[in-house]
């Protein structure tokens, strides 16, 4: 059966099937493919879109704006609405629907990009919230899918860290949609939400997934992407010092790779990351906890095991493929 997804929203990727995730890792292909080749596009020609962001960004921001122009469409970043203070989300959401053919939100409440999909009447994609970050997700998965010959129904990506924040949800969740094996390496305190394992536990007995929760660092065994982020997320500026307690022995150091026994892992991180000084965070935590860095050593972020630059691009691409196939004219 051939794939629609116009009209949809993207707000967790728990509502996509595999063959539609599928169907959008081959479009960004094929987008990255023709950006390459320096051919400009015109799928979102007479389309605009305005981007919502109440937290900080480079590339989720960048790739929207650049994806849409790149297609022919016009963005509007909004940063200073006047949405929750002096209107409601309700009201915002309505009138923004009536100038714009898709939004994108990023923020703290997975409730209000919710909220936006139910009243604005046009598709709505998330840019990271507390819970989720599915662009993400696809993009990581697209730039494991571009390092491996195997199937990913045959791959098993590690996470290694804050194992319940927003990033390493939604590559649970991507995993499970796709068959893959994930193993999320973490201290219990920091595991995943238990109701979700369950849910895509529920999830992997349809695709054959596996998913996996660990305190052991052999969970590295068998890697075939090795995934961090940061310790103390968006939103979280007071946890500094109780992170880095629980998680200073669960860095993504050479020995860490080494675990792996596999010497074709790739390292993947979403970026930004502390892997050195030349941060004010970065140095704020060597001043206070005598760390020169944090998540991952400079030297695997170096490495030439480290893909996370071709990960940061494929956002783009991936970013595209959402709105070409929710809002564009293909
Ligand atoms: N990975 C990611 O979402 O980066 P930004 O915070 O720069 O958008
Ligand atoms: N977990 C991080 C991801 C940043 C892209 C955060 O929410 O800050």
């Amino acid at each position: 059966m051939p794939i629609n997804l116009k009209g949809r929203s993207y707000l967790t990727l728990k509502d996509f099937t595999p063959q539609e995730i599928c169907y959008l890792l081959d479009l960004a292909a094929d987008l990255k493919s023709k950006k390459r080749a320096g051919i400009r596009g015109d799928l979102l020609a007479g389309r605009n879109i305005v981007l919502l962001f109440e937290k900080t960004s480079t590339r989720t921001r960048c790739a929207f704006e650049t994806a849409c122009w790149d297609e022919g469409g016009n963005a509007t970043f909004l940063s200073n609405s006047q949405m929750g203070k002096k209107e409601s989300l309700e009201d915002t959401a309505k009138v923004l629907g009536r100038f714009y053919d898709g939004i994108e939100f990023r923020g703290f409440s997975q409730k209000t990009v919710e909220d936006l999909a139910r009243f604005s009447g046009v598709p709505v994609w998330n840019g990271l919230t507390d819970l989720y970050h599915p662009t993400q997700a696809l993009a990581d998965v697209m730039t494991l899918r571009e390092n491996t010959a195997k199937p990913l129904g045959e791959c098993k990506l590690v996470f290694m860290g804050d194992a319940r924040n927003n990033v390493a949800n939604s590559l649970m969740i991507i995993s499970a949609k796709l068959g893959m094996r994930y193993t999320a390496i973490s201290p219990r305190e920091l595991a995943p939400d238990a109701a979700l394992v369950a849910q895509m536990r529920e999830v992997a007995k349809e695709t054959g997934a596996q998913i996996e929760l660990t305190d052991s660092l052999s969970g590295l065994e068998g890697a075939d992407a090795v995934y961090t982020d940061v310790w103390v997320s968006m939103g979280e500026e007071a946890k500094f010092a109780e992170r880095i307690a629980l998680l200073k022995d669960y860095q993504v150091n050479a020995a860490a790779m080494a675990r792996t026994n596999n010497p074709r892992a790739i390292f993947l991180h979403c970026l930004p990351s502390f892997h050195d000084l030349e941060t004010e965070t970065g140095r704020m935590v060597k001043e206070k906890f005598g760390l020169d860095e944090m998540e991952v050593s400079d030297e695997v972020f170096r490495s030439a095991q480290s893909r996370v630059f071709d990960q940061a691009e494929n956002r783009l691409h991936t970013i595209k493929a959402v709105m070409v196939a929710t809002i564009g004219r293909q």
